[in-house]
């Protein structure tokens, strides 16, 4: 008897699966002990589902959701259709009515992950999401089986595909902007709206889930602060070159004495930083814990084939766990308290650039400003900009939140200096 999946959406990571079903399906199905089937595919309209079976597509298309939940010989649905409606309510209605549910949906397990999981749980129900965060790279198992005996103290981690594929074409290669994006579009990286990838949005759903992963605890979204790729400006990629940095939207999800922090941000990584070499489509997740040590887990973090990988694997896991007769063994069982880190307790390097008119006593003014919250400079470079402008680099020795949000007021309060760019730096 083969083990039935229905599949919700067929865009680009699903009709990845069908792929691997059949160039590795030996394998798979030594793994899961059965074969595994598409039964059903959900698709939009009648139009989507001539233009696929037009296009040699031979499966079985539906239209309604229904065809899928309430078919009794699919045991597992795969939900790919992506945001939160009405993917939320669709698995919802498939965890209730008794299916086992994969899904690389970050937006949604991020926001509402708790409330499914909940009814995963009372239905006996797996609820099973490798490919939502990082693609390709088995991260989310790792933290919860292999570094089960290990205690994280903070993953840091190159976490958006698109971000990252954009950030290397326009610095290494000279592309636009608009050029990289459409081409992380065309190359299938990208979300349906790309606003989550370039603003650290979809980075930051990640983090949420990394955090209950690495930490057992369940940040909100609305509590990891995030800023995107679309802020950094060429001098700022000039820059750091000079000083010996790259640039890169980097999660920072660490636990302090009050409690855990996660943030998403353009970064400044020391050029031999290992973080520093992932690039193009690549992503990587770098943990640091009492046990191990250092350690990354590197791979592609978007793509059909690498993503689709993972929702495999997700599928295989519960194929076998039905055989065996023991599924609904949950994901993650690591949960503990949530405590939000204070924030004068997250602490780290910072770069500022800030534009001054090129007159006597400038400097002297910014460092008693810095001075006057404490803050020591590392290194400090003024470059001549626009006419009698200077633009002043300076980055900073560590300080916490509490000290960067009070030396942003106080400079805001002086009409002469007009802060650019302030972005973390690792490794100061
Ligand atoms: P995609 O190419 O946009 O595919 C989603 C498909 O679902 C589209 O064909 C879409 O149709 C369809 N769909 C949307 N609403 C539907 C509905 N109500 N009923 C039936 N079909 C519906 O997206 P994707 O890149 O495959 O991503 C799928 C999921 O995987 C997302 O949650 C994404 O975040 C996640 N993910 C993607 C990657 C990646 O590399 N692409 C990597 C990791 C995780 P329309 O196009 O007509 O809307
Ligand atoms: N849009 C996402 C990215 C897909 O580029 O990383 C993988 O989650």
């Amino acid at each position: 008897m083969a083990v039935k999946i229905g599949l919700l959406g067929f865009g680009t990571v699903a009709s990845g699966i069908p792929f691997l079903l059949k160039e590795n399906g030996e394998k798979i199905r030594a793994a899961a002990k059965d074969k595994i089937e598409i039964a059903k595919i959900l698709v939009k309209d009648d139009d989507e589902k001539n233009r696929l079976l037009a296009a040699g597509n031979d499966y079985h298309f539906v239209t309604d959701v229904d065809a899928i939940i309430k078919d009794p010989d699919i045991s597992i649905v795969v939900e790919l259709m992506g945001r939160i409606e009405p993917a939320r309510t669709f698995i919802e209605a498939a965890l209730a009515a008794g299916k086992h549910v994969v899904s690389a949906n970050k937006d949604l397990l991020a926001v509402h992950g708790a409330e499914l999981l909940a009814v995963a749980k009372e239905h006996r129900a797996a609820l099973y999401y490798e490919a939502a965060v990082a693609g390709g790279i088995p991260i989310l198992r790792t933290l919860a089986n292999s570094l089960t005996s290990d205690k994280i103290t903070r993953i840091l981690g190159v976490l958006n595909g698109t971000s990252n594929f954009m950030m290397t074409q326009m610095v290494d290669e000279g592309w636009t902007y608009e050029a990289a994006l459409a081409k992380a579009q065309e190359l299938g990286y990208a979300e349906s709206d790309p606003t989550n990838d370039v603003e650290g949005i979809d980075a930051a759903y990640k983090a949420v889930l990394l955090s209950q992963f690495g930490f057992g605890m369940t940040i909100d979204f609305d509590q990891v602060l995030h800023q995107g790729i679309s802020t950094i400006t060429p001098d700022d990629v000039a820059v750091a070159q000079e000083l010996g940095y790259v640039i890169k939207l980097v999660g920072d999800i660490r636990e302090t004495p009050s409690g855990i922090a996660a943030e998403v941000s353009p970064t400044f990584l020391p050029k031999e930083h290992p973080l520093a070499s992932v690039n193009g489509v690549m992503n990587a997740v770098f943990v640091e814990s009492i046990g191990i040590g250092e350690s990354m887990y590197y791979g592609p973090g978007a793509g059909q084939k690498p993503t689709a990988t993972s929702v495999v694997a997700d599928i295989i896991r519960i194929a076998r766990r039905l055989h065996d007769g023991n599924v609904g063994k949950s994901f993650n069982e690591f949960v503990r308290e949530t405590q939000i880190a204070h924030p004068s307790d997250v602490k780290s390097a910072y770069y500022f650039a800030i534009s001054t008119p090129d007159k006597r006593g400038q400097l002297l003014r910014l460092a008693q400003i810095f001075n006057s919250e404490a803050i020591s400079f590392g290194q400090v470079l003024q470059q001549r900009a626009n006419g009698d402008t200077a633009r002043v680099v300076i980055i900073t020795h560590s300080l916490s939140r509490t000290q960067l949000s009070n030396v942003l007021e106080k400079l805001e309060e002086v009409a002469d200096f007009e802060v650019l760019n302030t972005f973390k730096v690792l490794g100061e």
